[in-house]
């Protein structure tokens, strides 16, 4: 079977956010023209080793958008003429609101680029401060309707909710200014304090408080208010409009195989899986002197990645198949009796209550 997904880590990002922990550094023109020499390098190699016929391309990050109209046609054209994308069906692009210009987006399109995630997080300017973002409200709705203008007719806006002094009446505005500019899709993350992080420190050090009760608030009126406009809650932070789920975010949650490049990006093909070095320079070094990327790798067990299966299935509304859950009987009847998760036809599924709780739920499989 051919390789159908392709993920692209583009680690640099405009200015680095106090609450994120993805692989990224401020980015430079020098160092980010070996960067691209290097991924393109990294794609031709793998296509000598693997069968690979794309049917969606991520580029995530990290800051794909931060990279220049020009390098962005660089990488693009370059990719192009080493991949063949007849059968590419989503090719996806996550973008920081400040990074997006006219001409940016319609290069984006043309490139054939088929989605944008936009980070907006908020519709708050207050709450954008708190989170160190380098945008306004006013500039991410600009880009929103740059993207419009060039053509693009699959859009994602990520929101956060829980974001420190968060009251539960900025949260409705910011959802129902997100419904006002009708995307196709909505990623509405709960607010993660990840270790090495400022937030986590200030969490630690008790600037910044957590409050499950009101974080549970946010997240029911989330499931009560993206539904009722018409974005199906297809998976527990992910609401689509019909036929607009991610297809590639679908293809890891199915666990089909992909290929990660960049530093960080990790690879799944059969049970292997390998993280590239966390590290652009060493990345870049490695690929152009003809060396392994590979940072770490491991090799899973079948039921090892049965049980990531069922951990990622659980959390969409599609559930889990009661034949691949036979692993786990104890798990089930303990989560059936809480009344976390519940049966339709063959398939377990998260109960309302569940999905309060899915990230417990999906760790009694992993
Ligand atoms: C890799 S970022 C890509 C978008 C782009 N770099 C930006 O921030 O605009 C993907 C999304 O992850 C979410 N995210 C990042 N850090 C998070 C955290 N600590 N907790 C919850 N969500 C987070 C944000 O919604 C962000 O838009
Ligand atoms: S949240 Fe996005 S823009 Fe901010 S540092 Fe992380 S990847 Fe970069």
């Amino acid at each position: 079977m051919p390789i159908r997904h392709l993920y692209f880590h583009i680690p640099f990002c405009p200015k680095l956010c106090p609450y994120c922990s993805f692989y990224v550094e401020v980015g430079s023109k020098n160092k980010t023209t070996a960067f691209l020499d290097a991924l393109l390098r990294n794609v031709e190699l793998a296509t000598r080793d693997y069968d690979i016929a794309p049917q969606t391309l991520y580029f995530g990050g990290g800051t794909p958008s931060a990279l220049t109209t020009a390098q962005l046609d660089y990488l693009f054209t370059g990719l192009r003429a080493r991949l063949d994308l007849r059968e590419l069906r989503e090719w996806d692009l996550e973008a920081n609101p400040a990074t997006i210009r006219p001409e940016k987006a319609r290069l984006l399109r043309e490139a054939g680029v088929t989605r944008l995630s936009l980070g907006v997080q908020s519709w708050d300017d207050a709450l954008l401060g708190t989170l160190g973002r380098v945008h306004s409200a006013a500039d991410a709705e600009r880009s929103f309707e740059l993207l419009r203008e060039a053509g693009f007719t699959n859009l994602n806006i990520d929101l956060m909710f829980s974001v420190p002094g968060q009251s539960l009446s900025q949260w409705e505005a910011t959802l129902a200014k997100t419904i006002a500019l009708a995307p196709e899709h909505v990623s509405s993350y709960c607010l993660t304090y990840e270790e090495d992080t400022e937030y986590f420190r200030k969490l630690l050090g008790g600037a910044f408080r957590q409050d499950d009760e009101h974080d549970a608030q946010l997240f029911e009126t989330t499931m009560e208010t993206l539904p009722a406009a018409g974005y199906a809650h297809y998976e527990i932070s992910n609401y689509a409009r019909p036929g607009r789920e991610s297809l590639h975010n679908l293809a890891y949650w199915q666990g089909r195989d992909y290929l990660g490049f960049g530093p960080s990006a990790f690879s799944t093909v059969g049970l292997r899986r390998w993280e590239n070095v966390r590290d652009t320079a060493a990345y870049t070094e490695r690929v152009l002197a003809g060396e392994s990327t590979i940072g770490s790798s491991e090799m899973l067990t079948t039921q090892i990645r049965a049980g990531e299966l069922a951990a990622f299935g659980m959390r969409t509304s599609a559930g889990v198949s009661l034949d691949n859950l036979q692993l786990w009987p104890g798990a089930l009847d303990e989560f059936r009796e809480l009344g976390f998760i519940e049966q339709h036809n063959d398939r377990a599924v998260l109960t309302r209550r569940g999905k309060m709780m899915a990230d417990t739920v999906a760790e009694a499989f992993v």
